[in-house]
């Protein structure tokens, strides 16, 4: 089996303060792999080992193939990562932004003229490409965003909370466009709160306080929990760690 990611362990302290904590899952390639968990459950900060930006406190992994702690610049270029807050040059058009995250990965001219042309096509980019980023909406912002990753042909693709805050028809073009790029070969890992998202996954990981508590394909996880809903996983995951610690407080 070809492995995307592959963690063992893995564990971030700051300070006395376990933000991860000996998190071990696998990853196969080709995949939409949704990490789902309320906020500061970890997630960003896992997110952080895997692109190799953030050294982990302990425990191992790889990711396209590549080790985190050994070969954290090799990992740089086979992935590409949007992150929650994401930035553009907003005094540039869509195809100089495009352009511009070409040149740092290294696509000569060539190579680079027709990955623009193809991600203008794929990430819907095309009727605006002489427009400002700035004057964009949302929806715009974010595709361009997720162009301005994939333009060097990732393996990986990381995307952090990429549609937060955008509305459900912007939302539902962006899942498409994963889909496709899914089908296209690509790996992919993306949060979202969003459960209807978390639905479209093959591969479903959800964290809590730093620990994984979940772990499969939406079918399975729903029959592991015997709800009919990935939503409800997720709110009778939480509710027993209330009542657990609830319980501790007794
Ligand atoms: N650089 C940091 N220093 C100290 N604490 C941090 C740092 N980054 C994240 N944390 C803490 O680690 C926990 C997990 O954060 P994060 O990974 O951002 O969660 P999520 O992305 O799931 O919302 C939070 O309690 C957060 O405050
Ligand atoms: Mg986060």
């Amino acid at each position: 089996m070809d492995w995307a990611i592959e963690v063992r362990d893995l564990t971030k302290k700051f300070d006395r303060y376990t933000a991860v904590d000996r998190l071990s899952f696998k990853v196969p390639a080709g995949k939409i792999f949704g990490f789902l968990g309320p906020n500061g459950s970890g997630k960003s900060t896992t997110i952080r080992m895997l692109c190799g930006i953030m050294r982990p406190t302990s425990g191992a992994g790889t990711v396209t193939g590549h080790d985190i702690t050994a070969d954290p610049e090799k990992i740089k270029q086979n992935i590409g990562y949007m992150s929650q807050k994401f930035s553009l040059y907003e005094d540039l058009t869509v195809e100089e932004n495009l352009s511009f995250f070409g040149g740092i990965y290294g696509l000569k001219k060539q190579e680079l003229a027709q990955r623009l042309e193809e991600v203008l096509e794929t990430a819907l980019l095309g009727t605006k490409r002489k427009a400002l980023a700035g004057i964009l909406s949302g929806g715009w912002k974010q595709r361009l965003a997720l162009g301005c990753a994939i333009i060097h042909r990732p393996q990986l693709l990381i995307l952090d909370e990429p549609t937060a805050g955008v509305d459900p028809v912007s939302r539902r073009v962006f899942w498409d466009i994963l889909r496709e790029l899914a089908s296209l070969g690509f790996t992919i890992l993306v949060t979202t709160h969003y459960m209807d998202e978390a639905e479209q996954c093959d591969l479903v990981a959800i964290m809590y306080q730093g620990v994984l508590e979940g772990f499969g394909s939406p079918a399975e996880l729903k029959q592991e929990w015997q709800v009919n809903s990935l939503e409800n996983v997720f709110i009778a995951m939480v509710e027993r760690h209330r009542s657990l610690s609830e319980e501790v407080k007794v």
